[in-house]
């Protein structure tokens, strides 16, 4: 029985940092479940998939030529890691993550990383729905005031160009469509284990997941 840690949370709440991290200290594998999302959406924007088209979206993110190579991400020969982050693909991503035939296009994917020795799974439903058995569930969250402040450093250190208040509008859009989507909405998973980080470094954050595992 493979471990699994899954740790999920809103948008820029700091997850994909502390995932990475406890992945690293755990020597265990990394599953960027808003990775996947986000590919989805970079290829559909550049094929010009109409965006309204479940079963196109469906057919793009079941035959998405990804490929995960020590924390650089391909999507066929081309690397996507720094494309991927900006706010249009975020945005988009964010909507067709709404719909149930992309999710499950992208469901088996996702199973696939549980691998020895273990998977730190990070994104919205890593807890309720695909892996409901993990051994570890942590729910992170923090203020849209802090996770606006990481957003908008994150952006400029990728030499994007980034608004304060653009930023907390669309973050506060993407958590109202991430909490009220019908289909895996974002909420803590049975028995997670709440974090808010508005007060923590990631560092902090990581130690506390370790100490969590660890018990
Ligand atoms: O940067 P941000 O946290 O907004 O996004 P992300 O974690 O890279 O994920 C991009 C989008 O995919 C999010 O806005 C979510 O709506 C969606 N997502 C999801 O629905 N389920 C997941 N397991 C992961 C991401």
């Amino acid at each position: 029985n493979i471990p699994v840690i899954t740790i999920d949370g809103p948008t820029a709440s700091g997850k994909g940092t502390v995932a990475h991290k406890v992945a690293d200290r755990l020597g265990f594998h990394l599953l960027d479940s808003g990775a996947l999302y986000r590919l989805t959406a970079l290829s559909a924007l550049r094929r010009g998939t109409d965006l309204r088209d479940e079963h196109a979206l469906a057919k793009v993110a079941e035959h998405l030529p990804v490929r995960f190579n020590g924390g650089h991400i391909y999507l066929g020969t081309e690397e996507v890691s720094n494309a991927i982050r900006q706010e249009e693909v975020g945005n988009t991503a964010s909507k067709i993550a709404a719909l149930p035939a992309v999710r499950q296009a992208l469901y088996g994917l996702q199973l696939s990383f549980r691998e020895t020795p273990g998977l730190v799974a990070d994104g919205r439903d890593m807890g309720t729905v695909i892996f409901p058995g993990a051994q570890l569930k942590v729910f992170l969250t923090a203020s849209v005031e802090a996770r606006a402040q990481r957003r908008y450093k994150q952006l400029i250190d990728k030499g994007f160009s980034a608004n304060m208040d653009d930023l907390l509008a669309d973050l506060q859009a993407r958590d109202a469509r991430d909490t009220q989507r019908a289909v895996a909405p974002l909420v803590p998973a049975e028995g997670a284990h709440i974090l808010d980080t508005s007060q923590m470094t990631a560092d902090d954050a990581v130690e506390q997941v370790l100490a969590w595992y660890a018990h």
